[in-house]
């Protein structure tokens, strides 16, 4: 496979520490530049760093004396050393769109973790086993842009990961309703137990924006491509709550869901059984091998026993049952920063690459 030169945009925060942490011994990608704010801009990235390593594992020793470049005043520079860069910045969203289309009108790609393109009607939101087929629109988005090679491509939000792919292959039997409450980890917050005492012991019952992007950022996913646009999907209707919960790593979903044709429930279990998308038949680096794992047992799965399943790439389902209000209920859990932060978007840019994208 041919080898790209890669950069972090927001390294030092938590979503660019997993990254750092996924990207270190790639077998395709080789980080060449790590990049933050000016108020990390030209310290080693120990030092950058410093008591907000948030990972379970060691800084990669490669990647500690590597000196941390400003990413808005170093773009020319960044951008000629590498092919394409990762993004995930705690920034205003008209800041976070234009540095985006900085990069990508410099001819290099963004792979965005971040949700302020997510709604621009010519970026692909890539969930990779669910839409891969939404890359099509690139080309359009080129277009828009008046580049060659550049183009942004984004991650949906960490909370439509544990739900969205379990649903999605049971949309043969037209889903008409879906409710979600959503248990989120501080993570998602960019946050450890250390950073927020306050939520030990504690559950807040509101997350800033998360509501409206758990509700629409489904249809994005299940839209199709008209006229250069991904136009948005017209059903199931979705409602959430979204809640902060005292857990480290790990988002949590409990799903009611209606069908216009409701199937049995081993109808169900065989085809979340039997999904496979497209990273997996291209066995794609950081694809899991089983994507939508179900657990028999009433007490999983769990937050802390199971979000690492797959190196945290796996979506967990369990309690599966009928309802007294909608068809059918169950569980899902994914690990936030991983299946969705970084790993889904090192796993994007992994089908990018099989695809061709950044040649
Ligand atoms: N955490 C999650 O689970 C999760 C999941 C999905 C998506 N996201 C999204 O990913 C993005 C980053 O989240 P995070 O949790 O990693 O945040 P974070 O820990 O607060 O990290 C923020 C990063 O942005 C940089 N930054 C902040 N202000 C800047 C500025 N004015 N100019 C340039 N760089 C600046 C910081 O650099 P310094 O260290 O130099 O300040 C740091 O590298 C957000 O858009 C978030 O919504 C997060």
């Amino acid at each position: 496979m041919k080898q790209y030169n890669v950069g972090i945009l927001g390294a030092t925060g938590m979503v660019g520490q997993r990254f750092a942490t996924l990207l270190a011994e790639h077998p395709w990608f080789h980080v060449k530049v790590l990049a933050a704010s000016p108020r990390s801009a030209g310290k080693t990235y120990e030092e950058a760093v410093g008591s907000r390593w948030a990972m379970s594992v060691p800084m990669p020793e490669k990647l500690r004396g590597m000196v941390v470049r400003d990413l808005n005043a170093d773009i020319d520079a960044i951008t000629a050393e590498v092919d394409f860069v990762f993004c995930a910045v705690d920034m205003k969203k008209d800041e976070i769109r234009a540095l985006e289309e900085r990069y990508a009108k410099a001819e290099c790609p963004v792979i965005s973790n971040n949700s302020a393109h997510r709604f621009t009607p010519d970026v692909p939101m890539i969930v990779p086993e669910l839409n891969p087929e939404h890359l099509e629109i690139i080309p359009a988005q080129r277009k828009r842009l008046g580049t060659k090679r550049g183009f942004i491509a984004v991650k949906s939000n960490c909370s439509i990961q544990s739900y969205v792919p379990a649903l999605h292959p049971l949309r043969k039997f037209e889903l008409t309703k879906v409710l979600a409450c959503t248990y989120q980890a501080i993570s998602g917050a960019g946050k450890t137990f250390e950073t927020w005492p306050e939520m030990l012991d504690n559950l807040i019952p509101y997350i800033g924006g998360e509501e409206e992007k758990s509700e629409q950022e489904p249809l994005k996913v299940w839209g199709t491509i008209k006229d250069g646009e991904i136009v948005k999907a017209a059903t199931p209707s979705i409602t959430t709550q979204c809640l902060r919960v005292p857990v480290s790593d790990g988002h949590t979903a409990a799903v009611f869901v209606s069908f216009a044709r409701k199937p049995e429930k081993e109808e169900i279990l065989k085809l979340w059984k039997e999904f496979r998308g497209v990273p997996q038949e291209l066995d794609l680096p950081s694809a899991p091998k089983q994507f939508i794992h179900y657990f028999a047992e009433d007490n999983r799965p769990q937050a802390a026993l199971d979000r690492n399943l797959e190196g945290g790439m796996a979506v967990s389902v369990g309690r599966l049952r009928e309802d007294t209000q909608y068809d059918y209920k169950f569980v899902c859990l994914s690990h936030n920063t991983l299946r969705g932060a970084a790993g889904g978007g090192v796993l994007l840019a992994e089908l990018l690459a099989a695809k061709g994208y950044f040649d």
